[in-house]
């Protein structure tokens, strides 16, 4: 599952016995990867559109494992455009039911944050690992695209991933949420309302994120480039990696 049409461009070839089903507005495209059940599908972007998109994986498809990879503005500065975040807890950084409940804290769930399971995020290290040893990004992205986006080698970086419905394009905005959030690694539009439905539902979720932007003025203009022309790349060469098809 992605958030965009570029993030899963060319995935469904991976795809044996495709078929495509259409329902309230999204394209599931069912097949098999290796032999696994395998649905794929972008959700469009934001939490309710991710909430609704994964509900009716569970629901409809029968899924029984998630893998969610898609791009994310960084707001640690450790992090450079190219590096891939592997999601170990998920916070709405818009949910706030104050003074009823605390900031952040889910109602009825009493969480602020949720955590991936520990056995899927060994799995995603694995994974993430044998795509960043070997030379798969750097054959599969253009010089240009990588010279452009300074990606020289990319790193794993694990940690919280903060999702709510806005896009972050100021330097005000960004230190505002680390400010309060401060082991925040970075930020994006889906990942805790998808982590939040599979929770509910007991599904295991890996979420992984590529950083294409900063969360700052510069995300205006690097987000769509990086989109257009390397995200869904990243996705073909995590998803390889994680049905073992290298
Ligand atoms: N996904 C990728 N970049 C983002 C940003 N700057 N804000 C929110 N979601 C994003």
């Amino acid at each position: 599952m992605s958030a965009m049409q570029e993030e899963i461009l060319g995935l469904e070839m991976l795809m044996d016995d495709l078929e495509e089903v259409t329902l309230g507005m999204r394209t599931y495209f069912s097949g098999r990867i290796s032999g696994i059940r395998t649905i794929l599908v972008f959700s469009r972007w934001g939490k309710v559109a991710a909430a609704t998109t994964v509900t009716t994986l569970i629901l409809k498809f029968g899924i029984t494992d998630l893998i969610f990879t898609g791009v994310a503005g960084g707001i640690s500065p450790d992090l450079r455009i190219g590096d891939i975040v592997l999601g170990t807890r998920f916070i709405q950084h818009d949910m706030d039911a104050r003074p009823i409940i605390a900031q952040y804290e889910l109602p009825l769930h009493g969480l602020t944050y949720l955590e991936a399971p520990a056995y899927k995020i060994e799995e995603g290290i694995s994974a993430i690992r044998s795509l960043l040893e070997t030379r798969q990004l750097h054959e599969a992205i253009s010089q240009d695209e990588l010279h452009h986006f300074g990606i020289e080698h990319p790193r794993l970086f694990m940690g919280d991933i903060a999702s709510g419905d806005k896009f972050f394009s100021t330097e005000y905005d960004k230190q505002s949420l680390s400010r309060n959030l401060p082991a925040i690694l970075c930020v994006e539009m889906e990942g805790a309302a998808v982590a939040q439905v599979c929770y509910e539902h007991l599904i295991p979720y890996t979420i992984l994120r590529t950083i294409s932007d900063t969360a700052d003025e510069n995300s205006v203009s690097d987000f769509p480039a990086f989109i257009k022309n390397v995200s869904s790349k990243y996705s073909l060469e995590i998803i390889k990696n994680f049905y073992r098809l290298m």
